[in-house]
Formats: C-alpha cells, structure tokens, sequence
C-alpha cells in the first residue's frame, strides 16, 4: 500500500514522542512491504513562533492533502499564563479541527494488563474495563461565540448544538457499540442545559434505528463518579465537546496513565492520530515523555485511515510485549519497578520498535 502521511509534532514532548510513533510507522512499512512517504508541517507555538500563524496555511493544505495526519500536542505555558495574549498555540488545534471536520474523536480507554497497578484506582475495579469515548470534536462552548461586555467585566462563551452534528456523531458511536459490547452511555446535563436536551432527544431518535444496542443516560456529573466507582459497566460513551474532554482526561486513569492514550479525529476528510496528553513542558526536553501514546496513536492511523488491521495489531502487540518484559517509562513505573527497567523515550521506542 502507498500512503503519504503528514507529521505534526507540535509542541513539547510532542516532537519527542511523534519521533519515536513515526518510527513505528516506518517500521510496519517496512515488516509489511508498503510504502509510506512523509511530509512535516508546523502548529501551535512553535508554528506561531516560526509564521506568528499557530495554523499555517501551509500546514492545513499539507493536511488536505495527506492521507492521514499523525500529530503530537500543541501548548506553552507562556500562554496558558498569559489569558490576555491573542494569539494562542489551541487556536491552531481547534482551527484544523474545525477546517479538516474532524468532528469525531475516538478515545479508548483500554487497560494493559501489567499496569494494573500504575493506575491510583483499585486493580479489581479496572480489571477487564475497555471503554471507547466517541467526543464531538466541532461543536458545543468550544466552537460558539465568545468574548467580554461590560467594558470587559464580564465574559461569554456561548455552547450551541444542531440536530445534524449530534446525529452524526451518535450514529459513529452506536455503529461502534454495534462491533463491541452493544451498549452505549449518553452523556448530557440535561437537566440544566438546552443543548443538552437537544442532544438528549436527537439520541433518543437515534436509537430507535439501532434496537439491538442498549442505551444509557447519564448526567456528566454522575457518570464522573461512576468511572472511578465502577469502569467496567460502560462500553462505548457519546458526549459533547467539552464533557468528553474532561471526562476522557479522568478515563486515563483507567488506562494507567495519561501517557498510554491515543485517539483518532475523523469526519469528512483526511483523519488525524494523537495523543491526548499534552505538550508537557514540565518534563520537555528530558527525554523521559512516554512514547507509548503516540505509538498507539499510529496503530489507530494504521487502523481506522489505511484499514491495515493486522498491522496495527502488531503496534499494540509490541506495546504489549513490551510492558510484558517490565520495561516501563517514569509515568508507569511503580515502587516495584527495578531501576534499570525504567527507560527514556527513544530507549523504550527502540524496545517497542524490536518488537515489531
Ligand atoms: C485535548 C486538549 C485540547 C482540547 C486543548 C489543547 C485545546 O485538551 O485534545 O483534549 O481541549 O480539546
Ligand atoms: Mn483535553
């Protein structure tokens, strides 16, 4: 197979970590006999430092483009303490989000079996939990109309939802519910918020066209207590833009680490693979990023954009494999973790590319 696929490390440990995916990527072409090409193209801070633009023009056409985009994290700190600066690295995230209708982002949240105990939750709760996330990824208080009134004493940010961008992201998860446990979670407050019951009443239709799927309702603030008290209830979870950000963060618990989690952006064109931890400046350039993120990432590029299946068995294989021998990287050692056990980013990745 002849793919061409764009890399986009972005920010902080996003270059480390996207080096070591790519390499992965190259690795299966090789086992596999295809030909993958790359291109690289720049986002987020140090796009905004190279262009003042944290999303080219460049970059999106060399999206549009591709066949498939693996990326790494956007962010700075410099930003984040900062809320009067204008131009902003997530602005380049959201834009090419928006402009690529990436309105679907799968995040699954599956637990390897050796990391049991890198997660502060109890083993015997998270023994056997694999939940996959379907987070809308173009709407709600992300994309609507924000901004100050009252000489900037006050602030808005408006979340609105349309019929037509909530059925097509509960059609993708029951789809999904459909291939796995037949059961799906929607998320809302819909005792509250308009959208909300908007989204409740468009699923509720939804379902009617997927009767051998059971579905679920609950609130965001008790299915947030729910996936600590119990992960193993849930199979595929839809929700809104901003729940599934927060809710997807608190799942990585259930994975281990935040270091283990990759997601897909699909919708109407070229899909994009990343991590869902960010750039991480706190432990950028140490060469210690866990690289496992990435690497999963690029088994669901090999996945869903190319539909090479059995190859991106193999990238999950190798993790595997890899955490079966003990290797683990700082976020998913534990006390019992030997010293020279715990490896960098490019030693781990090279474990992981062995393995292949
Ligand atoms: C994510 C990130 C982004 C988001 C940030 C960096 C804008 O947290 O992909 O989950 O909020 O969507
Ligand atoms: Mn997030």
């Amino acid at each position: 197979m002849k793919k061409n696929i764009l890399i986009v490390p972005g920010d902080g440990i996003g270059q480390e970590v996207t080096e070591v995916g790519k390499k992965v990527l190259d690795k299966i072409a090789e086992k596999f006999g295809h030909e993958f090409t790359y291109d690289e193209a720049l986002i987020g801070h140090v796009a905004i430092e190279a262009t003042g633009n944290p999303l080219p023009d460049e970059t999106l056409t060399k999206m549009k483009n591709s066949d498939a985009v693996l990326f790494g994290a956007v962010g700075h700190p410099k930003y984040d303490n900062d809320p009067s600066a204008k131009v902003r690295p997530e602005q380049g995230l959201l834009k090419m989000r928006k402009e690529l209708g990436l309105y679907a982002n799968l995040r699954p949240i599956k637990l390897f079996d050796e990391l049991l105990d890198a997660s502060s939750i109890k083993p015997e709760i998270l023994k056997g939990a694999d939940i996959l996330f379907f987070r809308e990824l173009t709407g709600d208080i992300y994309f609507g109309e924000k901004g100050r009134k009252d000489n900037g004493d006050s602030a808005y940010d408006v979340a609105a939802y349309s019929k037509f961008e909530v059925e097509r992201i509960a059609r993708k998860a029951f789809e999904a519910a459909r291939t796995r446990g037949k059961k799906l979670c929607s998320v809302d407050k819909a005792n509250v918020l308009e959208t909300s019951r908007l989204w409740r009443e468009v699923v509720q239709v939804v379902a009617k066209d997927y009767p051998d799927v059971e579905v679920e309702y609950q609130f965001v603030d008790a299915i947030a207590m729910l996936l600590i008290k119990d992960p193993k209830k849930f199979d595929v979870i839809v929700t809104a833009n901003l729940f599934g950000d927060i809710l997807t963060d608190e799942a990585s618990q259930i994975a281990g680490s935040m270091g283990m989690l990759a997601s897909a952006s699909i919708g109407d064109g070229t899909g994009v693979y990343e991590p869902i931890h960010g750039s991480a400046h706190d432990i950028t350039g140490k060469g210690v990023a866990n690289p496992m993120a990435s690497v999963l990432s690029a088994a669901l590029l090999l996945d869903i954009s190319f539909g090479l299946k059995e190859e991106s068995n193999a990238v999950i294989a190798a993790v595997d494999a890899v955490l079966k021998a003990g290797f683990r990287t700082g976020d998913i050692a534990d006390a019992s973790t030997p010293k020279d056990k715990i490896l960098g980013t490019a030693a781990i990745g090279e474990e992981i590319l062995s393995r292949i």
